[in-house]
């Protein structure tokens, strides 16, 4: 069973939208796969709440409540949203429940200062220290051409965790969330940049590099 946590400290910069995401992916690949909310705002649970019956199934935890205990026995991925401004003894405790963790960042001077202290903070959480969990970041809500995109990526590329994918912002993750949809679940002819963009996101968490 494969543990997956979108975490970061900073409020609003995709976790939800990823961690929706993410678990939407596997269950079409016929994974079995639950949602774990940590976040009592709820809104991996409200999305979940909202996808149709004809999708393939998402087994909703709220995890902020009683963590995995409803957790399906066969479940192959845990994917769990997690709250934003989690530091000390509740990051910790957040941590110990992945072995692979996606930060999401936005192109903004204040996400990235606030990300530079939550990664800091974040390297010497004991499990990350001991090795026991991988993590990777990603660029989301991307404009191309634009001067903030470029100081991301640079940041981003000399951050000292692996940088995986760069995710635009697109009406398509506002539409899909409100549908409760995965943006692989939208129509090829609008969604196809988006699952160009998300491949190497994909390809990371099923490769042996997530995974300690
Ligand atoms: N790539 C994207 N393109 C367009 N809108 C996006 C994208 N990613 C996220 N958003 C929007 O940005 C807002 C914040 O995203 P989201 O709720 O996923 O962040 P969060 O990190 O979970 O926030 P919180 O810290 O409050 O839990 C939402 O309105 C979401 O629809
Ligand atoms: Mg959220």
């Amino acid at each position: 069973m494969r543990h997956i946590m979108v975490l970061n400290s900073k409020g609003g910069c995709g976790k939800s939208t990823l961690a929706t995401n993410i678990a939407a992916y596997f269950a079409n690949e016929g994974a079995t796969v639950a949602l774990a909310d940590y976040d009592p705002q709820r809104s991996s649970l409200d999305w979940l709440a909202r996808r149709p019956d004809t999708r393939p199934e998402i087994v909703g935890l709220a995890a902020f409540d009683d963590g995995f205990k409803h957790a399906p026995r066969n479940a192959d991925y845990i994917v769990i949203d997690a709250p934003a401004r989690s530091h000390g003894k509740e990051l910790t405790n957040l941590v110990n429940h992945a072995e692979t963790i996606v930060v999401p960042v936005l192109p903004s001077m204040i996400d990235m200062q606030a990300t530079t202290a939550f990664l800091d903070e974040l390297k010497h959480v004991g499990k990350i220290e001991r090795k026991q969990a991988k993590i990777a970041a990603v660029a989301n809500r991307v404009r191309d051409n634009t001067l903030i995109w470029d100081d991301l990526d640079e940041y981003l590329t000399k951050a000292r965790v692996p940088y995986v994918a760069a995710l635009r912002e697109a009406q398509n993750y506002v539409r899909a969330y409100t549908r409760g949809l995965g943006i692989f679940e939208l129509p090829e002819y609008l969604a196809w940049p988006d699952w160009d963009e998300w491949e190497p996101l994909t390809s990371w968490i099923k490769s042996k590099r997530s995974q300690p």
